[in-house]
């Protein structure tokens, strides 16, 4: 959600900071703005309402800002509509000092109030514009060079920020914090390049630290070498590790692909391989997690799990409900972390909460671990960005190992996150109910799973093809049973995020009692009905489905001949045991929505609206 990168060393910043801007185009898109302070001590401000490219054609039009000393912002809008104007950066009154900003001033009302009684108005509607306000007032007053002044001006902020900020006044100086944002500070022998999310780091250095709540750094860069400074908001010095980027840049380019979705889709079976990589233990009938280890007992005799996330990652919790109750035999069950946070959820002795989170930023997710926490809970994460705040909050943790997920619609991360789920119903079936022979039928399963994944993928020109005689269909319903009503969840809101098409995902049998009354000739009705326990009451629902005109796509197991007779389209997944099933037949739902989004003429990496990453309430 909103993009940062900041740049001070010997090399132009402007196209340093372009280039950054592009790789966090991801996050937000609907604004966009560079500053930069040249030789001259000037500072130089451009914005542009709409993509980079519109803001890349304003400075050529206008003219490049030369200097090395810059910040620069994609915005996702959260106060005030994405107009230049409320655009980042914000200055200050005297126009030196340029800030941007990821998160949300709470109290911005009483800050603006505070500001306009000292005669300094705000120009835009953006929360922002008050702390570059503020910081640069309290400047002004003479106490504070640029560090104590932003330290200061966060001492009265409430609310959620990573923030970078230069002054004319002095240009060899960036200062960066954060509060429940992420911000991250590459190093190189000559520069810092600093960043809300790695990506944008990776092309100049892997070497990084990244601040904690609260915490600033001043970057300088002189004729001395480069300097860092961590502290507190409230000036006291802290010290900081220098970590290593566990990304690569191949991770994050696009490669020969049209799209990052596709391209995440597509490096499934490679994504899986690498969740499973030293987690199984076939002989032994075990899974291996390094990263819970130390908590196994408390796992083993835990009396509830409660899975929780939000979107895409809580379609994969549900999941998890299933695969507990299941695989493990113990009491499961899903919340929203956006409801449970306040809730006033019950939490009993022997309660693990399980957070789940591709970022390990969203804002409702992180609440609802911290809430849990405070209640006595033990925690988990299922994270997939390695250092996260989730990850670094959680007691302990299973990462996914997808690696980077830059397509907004999250694909090979739910992939990941059921992976893990499954793993972690073992690992403590194993422990509670499951033999060692069980186990390791699974496991072995699982381990086939990479391949079968790419036998699925193969379908993806004959689902773009099917895809086309149903693409100017406005309304679809995706239906399943059991371990796939969460699948059928997730496939229509895949298609909900990119192709802009209205559906619904449901059980199955909840279809009858009024959803029924939508369907007419021609509807797309997504059944999923692989072989399994349900594949009886599953057809009975596609007849339903039939007698009233509705068009059937199913997915159906590979050797299914019965299904021929029901559907209209049928994309084939290989039989494997019911609770892996889910891992194959999200595949060509996501490959569904994909092409509906290509076909419908949309920007599937960058949906309308959306944000990859989710840190505000
Ligand atoms: C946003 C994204 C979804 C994602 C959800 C949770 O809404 O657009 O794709 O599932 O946030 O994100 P997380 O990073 O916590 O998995």
């Amino acid at each position: 959600m909103c993009g940062i990168v900041a740049y001070i060393g010997t090399k132009p910043a402007e196209a340093l900071l372009l280039e950054g801007l592009k790789r966090l185009e991801y996050r937000g898109y609907d604004s966009a703005g560079v500053a930069v302070i040249g030789a001259d001590g000037v500072l130089n401000v451009v914005r542009a309402a709409g993509r980079i490219s519109v803001l890349e054609e304003k400075l050529d039009e206008r003219g490049h800002l030369p200097g090395s000393v810059g910040i620069a912002h994609t915005r996702w809008a959260t106060h005030g509509s994405p107009t230049e104007n409320n655009a980042h950066p914000h200055v200050d009154a005297s126009g030196r000092i340029a800030l941007v900003h990821n998160g949300i001033i709470e109290n911005y009302t009483a800050l603006r109030k505070y500001l306009a009684d000292k005669g300094v108005e705000c120009v835009s509607e953006t929360d922002t514009e008050v702390l570059a306000k503020l910081i640069g007032q309290l400047h002004a007053t003479g106490h504070f060079d640029l560090e104590g002044a932003v330290q200061a001006a966060l001492r009265e902020v409430t609310g959620a920020y990573a923030i970078a900020v230069i002054s004319a006044d002095e240009p060899d100086v960036m200062v960066v914090a954060r509060k429940g944002s992420p911000m991250i500070i590459g190093l190189t022998d000559h520069s810092f390049i600093a960043a809300s999310d790695a990506s944008a780091i990776v092309a100049h250095t892997t070497q990084v630290v990244t601040l904690d709540d609260y915490q600033v750094a001043r970057l300088s860069v002189g004729k001395d070498g480069c300097d860092i400074r961590t502290s507190t908001i409230d000036n006291v010095t802290v010290s900081r590790d220098v970590e290593e980027l566990e990304i690569s840049l191949e991770q994050i380019e696009l490669g020969e692909y049209a799209h990052y979705m596709l391209k995440e889709i597509m490096e499934q079976p490679r994504a899986l391989t690498n969740a499973l990589r030293g987690r199984i233990d076939k002989r032994e009938g075990r899974v291996v997690l390094g990263g819970i280890s130390e908590y196994a007992r408390d796992l083993v005799r835990a009396r509830r799990f409660i899975l929780t996330g939000q979107g895409t990652a809580w379609h994969a919790g549900l999941l998890g409900e299933y695969l507990f109750e299941d695989l493990a035999k113990v009491p499961a069950e899903t919340e929203y972390a956006s409801e449970f946070r306040y809730r006033n959820p019950i939490i009993e002795d022997g309660t693990v909460l399980v957070a789940i989170s591709q970022s390990g930023e969203t804002a409702d997710t992180l609440a609802a671990l911290r809430e849990a926490k405070d209640r006595g809970a033990r925690v988990l994460g299922v994270v997939n960005a390695v250092g996260s705040t989730i990850s670094r909050e959680t007691d302990a943790g299973v990462y996914l190992h997808v690696g980077p997920e830059i397509g907004v619609a999250s694909t090979k991360a739910f992939l990941g996150q059921v992976t893990v789920l499954t793993l972690l119903a073992l690992f403590i079936g194993r422990r509670r109910y499951l033999g060692a022979d069980d186990v390791s039928r699974y496991l072995e399963q699982l381990e086939a799973i990479p391949d079968q994944i790419e036998s699925v993928l193969k379908q993806s020109d004959y689902i773009r093809d099917e895809v086309a005689k149903v693409v100017d269909r406005n309304n679809w319903l995706f239906l399943g049973r059991g371990y796939h009503y969460p699948v059928a969840l997730e496939g229509a809101l895949k298609l909900k995020e990119i192709s802009y098409i209205h559906a619904e995902g449901m059980p199955a049998a909840e279809m009858k009692h009024g959803p029924i009354a939508l369907i007419d000739e021609g509807m797309p009705v997504v059944f999923l009905a692989p072989h399994g326990s349900q594949y009886d009451k599953a057809i009975s629902n596609i007849e339903e489905v039939r007698a009233r005109g509705g068009r059937i796509i199913a997915i159906a197991s590979e050797n299914d001949t019965r299904i021929e007779q029901y559907a209209d389209t049928i994309f084939r997944v290989p039989d494997v045991a019911e609770p892996l099933q889910p891992l194959l037949s999200v595949i060509p739902l996501q490959l569904l929505a994909y092409h509906a989004a290509v076909q419908r003429g949309h920007d599937v990496d960058k949906p309308r609206n959306l944000a990859k990453s989710v840190t505000v309430e």
